[in-house]
């Protein structure tokens, strides 16, 4: 079964429950700033979903475009796509739980025939804002399905999609381990001040990933050998003279990319140094270094983005918006590539005469490319390494630091949402600082103590008590923690206690500090506590991927990381 058969067959059957076929809202959100995509089937229907009535009733069906970006240096293996199709089915305020539950079992059992011992689910173990979910339970059992887990808020909750909004418990549904499809009830809405209010009338929201479920249901377990995304993989062999079996991550990244940009473009996306266009820009840039790396040196972006449009198994008829903006595609890509390849080239340049010149470049001059030529820093990096040189990346991101105050101070009050992005990268890694000290105490040891910490835009700096040096193999541990703990969606919460209470409960102060008598206690999942004034993000599912660029002393006994997350 191909994308285009399994998105019919899922439209008809829920239209055959009652529902009306709606279709795909923009990529780009129309009221919505707080978030540059549309990420979620659901997104696009919040207004409904907290009460005003849709004009089409109360059963909707749907296959919604959406874009993640949060976890764009994932891709590159067989699951992780910046765009991709959900699959859904909606109660407004209709039917919950049992028919929601009813219809998926039916769906995933007699239209798309699996056996039912293949299947398990999960549920929502409960919490102190919400309940057990047994009634979901129940209902999973009433139909055969013994293989149910209850979890909690991290894996069976969903939403709200930006930080306040609708939300609520949810049931996965898993074949043989891989999961398939995500039923959440909307029951609560998130206010401002993190109260979980019940919702007049609940909802049922689905999310079926459509990348995922072609290619389970042809016996893959890479997504990429679906038919998806063969052509597409087809006419990059072709352009490289490789092959994809051989090595392929950049396979998938260059086919994954061009199809997100031409998705965007077709939404009215256009390149640009910020928001939407720049992650646009991104993707494009990402492309053709991994297009570089195959040995593709010629501009290639418009002729991928043709297999794309032409793919006659899932696009091609479907969505009229690509091929009406289809000349705009093809032209916004070749000018971008062709911009990019000449920045390259002149970047190349001048990184050999430099190290021709001098044997070296320096964190300065670095910067001065990533600034004047919009060179990856990981190119220059890479340059370095083939003449056994490396760069020095505390002074290019010193560098980077200023240029960044200077400008925000330039723009100050101008740019208002610049400087929201900005903060909300800080409380970013100021999270990921706790997430750190928590991680730095489970491997080393609790003589690890913070003894200094600072963050800008570009990354974490963290001096902590340790007399040695971090041996490779703990460094990776500790990498590897914290991005556990990232992929393990946390949820951060806040209380405010006494602090001899904060202390009883083991939450981390720093000595010798003065606190007041109450405090603010950040807790982060089950992993992490400290005493601290905020402000934190709510999830640690929004860090993204967290690497450790560099250690190295801070002192006589103390030692010190800077950190980033992509
Ligand atoms: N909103 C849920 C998700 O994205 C279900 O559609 O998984």
């Amino acid at each position: 079964m191909n994308a285009r058969e399994l998105k019919n067959k899922f439209i008809e059957f829920f239209v055959s429950q009652g529902h009306v076929e709606i279709p795909s809202a923009s990529l780009v959100p129309e009221n919505d700033p707080t978030t540059l995509f549309i990420s979620a089937g659901m997104h696009p229907l919040v207004p409904y979903l907290l009460g005003t009535p849709h004009p089409l009733g109360k059963r909707l069906v749907d296959v919604q475009k959406c874009v993640r970006t949060g976890d764009i240096e994932e891709v590159g293996d067989t699951y992780h796509h910046t765009f991709f199709e959900m699959l859904g089915n909606w109660s407004l305020g209709d039917y919950f739980k049992e028919d929601a539950i009813k219809f998926s079992y039916q769906f995933l059992t007699s239209v798309l025939g699996f056996d039912p011992k293949r299947l398990s689910v999960t549920v929502f173990a409960g919490d102190q804002n919400a309940p057990k979910d047994e009634e979901s339970s129940k209902i999973w059992q009433s139909l055969g399905i013994t293989n149910i887990s209850y979890l909690p808020k991290e894996n069976n909750w969903w939403g709200p999609a930006g930080t306040t909004g609708p939300c609520g418990p949810d049931t996965e549904m898993f074949l043989d381990g891989v999961e398939v499809w995500n039923d959440v009830f909307m029951q609560y809405n998130k206010t401002a001040d993190g109260k979980f209010e019940l919702l007049p009338k609940p909802n049922v929201d689905t999310g079926m990933g459509v990348e995922r479920t072609v290619a389970f249901l042809n016996g893959f377990n890479d997504d990429y050998l679906s038919s998806i995304w063969q052509p597409i993989i087809k006419k990059i062999e072709e352009l490289s003279n490789k092959e994809y079996s051989q090595d392929p991550k950049p396979f998938r990244v260059i086919a994954d990319h061009i199809r997100t940009a031409v998705f965007m473009i077709a939404d009215g996306v256009e390149p640009s140094n910020k928001e939407a266009g720049y992650v646009l820009r991104r993707v494009i840039r990402r492309s053709i270094r991994q297009a570089k790396l195959l040995g593709i040196n010629t501009n290639f972006t418009k002729i991928i983005a043709q297999a794309v449009i032409d793919n006659k198994d899932n696009y091609a008829g479907i969505y009229p918006e690509l091929n009406d903006n289809q000349n705009k595609i093809f032209e916004i890509l070749e000018n971008e590539e062709t911009k990019f390849r000449k920045t390259l080239d002149r970047g190349l340049n001048e990184i050999n005469k430099l190290i021709t010149r001098q044997h070296n470049v320096s964190g300065k001059e670095a910067f001065d490319l990533y600034q004047s030529f919009g060179f990856p820093v990981e190119m220059i990096q890479e340059e370095l390494q083939k003449n056994n040189l490396s760069l020095n990346l505390e002074e290019f991101n010193q560098c980077k630091d200023e240029h960044i105050k200077q400008s925000q101070t330039l723009s100050a009050g101008k740019f208002k949402s610049g400087l929201a992005d900005h903060s909300e990268i800080i409380t970013k890694y100021h999270t990921t600082t706790h997430l750190l000290h928590a991680s730095l105490r489970k491997v080393l040891g609790d003589h690890v103590q913070q003894s200094g910490s600072n963050i800008t835009a570009e990354r974490l700096r963290f001096d902590f008590s340790h007399d040695q040096k971090l041996t490779e193999e703990q460094l990776k541990q500790i990498t590897d923690l914290v991005n556990d703990q990232i992929s393990r969606k946390l949820v951060v919460t806040k209380e405010t206690m006494p602090f001899v209470q904060a202390q009883a409960e083991n939450a981390l102060a720093f000595f010798g500090t003065k606190y007041p008598e109450i405090v603010s206690v950040y807790t982060i999942g089950d992993f992490s506590k400290e005493v601290c004034t905020g402000p934190h993000i709510e999830n640690t599912q929004i860090l993204g991927k967290f690497e450790i660029i560099k250690e190295e002393s801070a002192g006589s006994g103390k030692r010190r990381v800077y950190a980033i997350l992509h």
